[in-house]
């Protein structure tokens, strides 16, 4: 039987690209996403995936969601951390909202996301859990305190869960994009993101696609004994060891 895979904040942007590339990997996808109804039903329109609307920043929301993506589509084997927010702000003048509201969803909606689908996964002995962190947990980021921190804690969830997957057969990854054409990106104001694309060695910004034949390959049985890593795509920005 098919493996199903549930990608959050995956009606847009790379996570769009990557309910995309599962489902022409033969994947059974659900793609999650929060707010925007109309690009929801418009990627539902075009792709033909279902969508189910609920934020992943609360946690009783995605035990519920689940169950209703399970209920449609069978167990989920793969879930994507995808979704993911900015309130970038200088830190004085970044507010406890804007800190929270990062937080909550970029660290805690994780958290929230992989906890009910957790005993699932061990009952079943297989799961692929793929974690969308940044270069900007990798290196930080002026303005994103917020950000950064919840994208560094991303990487510790990783590799902390990876260790208590493993005997159960389930790979807990992150992916470290870097600077990525998307309209989060393309909301920094035009004169900074100039001079960050001067700093990407390969001289562009990178495309969702790129990122979604990384979660391609992680999720595969093929990628069984990669675990706890960080894969990072960014075009030579930065080079984490
Ligand atoms: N390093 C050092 N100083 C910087 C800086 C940097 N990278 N960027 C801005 N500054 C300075 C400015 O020169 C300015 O200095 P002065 O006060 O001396 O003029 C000051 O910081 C900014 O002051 P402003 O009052 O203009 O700041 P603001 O409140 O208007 O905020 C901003 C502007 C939010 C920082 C805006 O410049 C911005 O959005 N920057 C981009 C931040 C960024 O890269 N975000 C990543 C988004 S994409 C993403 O997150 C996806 C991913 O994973 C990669």
């Amino acid at each position: 039987m098919g493996k199903t895979a549930l990608v959050t904040g995956g009606t847009r942007g790379i996570g769009k690209a990557i309910c995309l590339a599962l489902k022409e990997a033969g994947y059974t996808v659900a793609a999650n996403y929060a707010g925007n109804d109309e690009a929801a039903q418009a990627f539902k329109a075009e792709t033909g995936i279902d969508v189910f609307k609920w934020s992943v920043a609360d946690y009783d929301a995605c035990v519920e969601g689940i169950a209703k993506v399970e209920a449609a589509l069978g167990p989920v084997d793969i879930l994507v951390n995808n979704a993911g927010i900015t309130r970038d702000a200088p830190f004085h003048k970044m507010t406890p909202q804007q800190w929270n509201d990062v937080i909550n969803t970029n660290l805690s909606g994780v958290f929230n996301m992989t906890h009910p689908l957790w005993n699932g996964m061990r009952e079943r002995s297989f799961g692929r859990i793929v974690t969308i962190s940044s270069i900007n947990g990798q290196k930080g980021q002026f303005a994103q305190a917020n950000y950064s921190a919840a994208k560094a804690g991303d990487l510790g969830f990783t590799k902390a869960l990876a260790q208590e997957g493993a005997r159960k057969n389930i790979t807990v990854n992150a992916i470290c994009p870097g600077y990525i054409a998307t309209e989060m990106v393309m909301a920094v104001p035009e004169a900074v993101r100039e001079q960050i694309i001067s700093t990407i060695p390969v001289g562009r910004l990178g495309e969702a696609d790129e990122i979604a034949r990384c979660v391609v390959f992680l999720v595969s049985d093929e990628a069984g004994f990669i675990t706890g890593a960080t894969l990072t795509a960014n075009g030579g920005q930065y080079m984490a060891s």
